[in-house]
């Protein structure tokens, strides 16, 4: 048996011991859904300027730049993925028990289509877009059409639309903050996926379980700032490793 195969055995051991799991994902769990990461090998920000096309200041100013962006990129990349194995094994291991919850970075909205339930998400949802006015919610494909209408596109009380997701400059939902800090008391065994672990205050929730008591571990293909707190490291994909962790998963 390879080390790496040696560590997801020992990972499932501590799966199989532990009573409340909590997952926290980043963009590389979706990457094998074909949604590129934002940093590492290939990441998104190498094509689009993180200052204008996420940052809050510079939507309000000049929405059309998000909107193209939205047309030509999130869009189509968003409306063809499908949750891959990663996302699954983590809907198996909550309808096992051992699951209480996922706190996710992504806006991509798979985790709710792979079938996960308790989903806290801390940077919103791509998918739902509303009016900055009278606050009507649009579906993502609705808007897609409104996009070819006019630039940028608007409501029908003549709003503006924003997606409801967390630009740089933007507070986090205080909900979804509080809900996650919950899920990070009550667990025992806290899993980061996927995630470089350097945008905060999103980054923290790893250090505060294990400052709780939580077992850490990481699955990611780079190092993440956290690697040397953590219990057990996998830097391999987490397409490949989740699904040896369900119960009944091979070993
Ligand atoms: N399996 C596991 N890890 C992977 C995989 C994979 N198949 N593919 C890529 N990775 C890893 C990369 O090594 C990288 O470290 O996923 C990590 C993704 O890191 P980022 O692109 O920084 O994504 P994330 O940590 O989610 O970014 C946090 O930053 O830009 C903001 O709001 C945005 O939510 C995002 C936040």
């Amino acid at each position: 048996m390879s080390e790496g195969d040696e560590l997801i055995s020992k990972f499932h051991e501590m799966v199989d011991q532990a009573e409340a799991v909590v997952a926290f994902t980043g963009a590389g769990i979706s990457a094998e859904s074909g949604i590129p990461t934002y940093r590492g090998a290939g990441g998104l920000w190498s094509k689009y300027d993180p200052d204008k096309y996420a940052n809050i200041s510079y939507f309000m100013n000049d929405p059309t730049y998000y909107w193209n962006f939205f047309k030509d990129v999130r869009y189509p990349v968003i409306s063809k993925a499908e949750p891959n194995a990663g996302h699954k094994a983590l809907v198996e291991l909550e309808r096992s028990g051992k699951l209480i919850g996922v706190i996710t970075q992504n806006i991509d909205g798979l985790h709710q289509l792979a079938g996960s339930e308790n989903v806290v998400e801390l940077h919103g949802n791509t998918r739902r877009i509303r009016c900055m006015e009278c606050q009507k919610l649009y579906g993502f494909d609705e808007v897609r059409e409104l996009v070819d209408a006019s630039l940028p596109p608007a409501c029908s009380c003549g709003g503006g639309l924003k997606p409801e997701v967390v630009f740089f400059g933007e507070a986090l939902p205080i909900g979804a903050i509080s809900r996650a800090d919950a899920l990070v008391n009550d667990c025992d065994l806290f899993i980061s996926i996927g995630s470089s672990l350097v945008v905060f205050p999103a980054a923290q929730f790893p250090m505060v379980a294990k400052g709780n008591g939580a077992k850490l571990v990481i699955v990611n293909i780079d190092p993440t700032p956290y690697d040397g707190i953590a219990d057990i490291v996998l830097h391999r994909s987490a397409s490949e490793v989740l699904p040896r962790l369900v119960v009944g998963g091979e070993e």
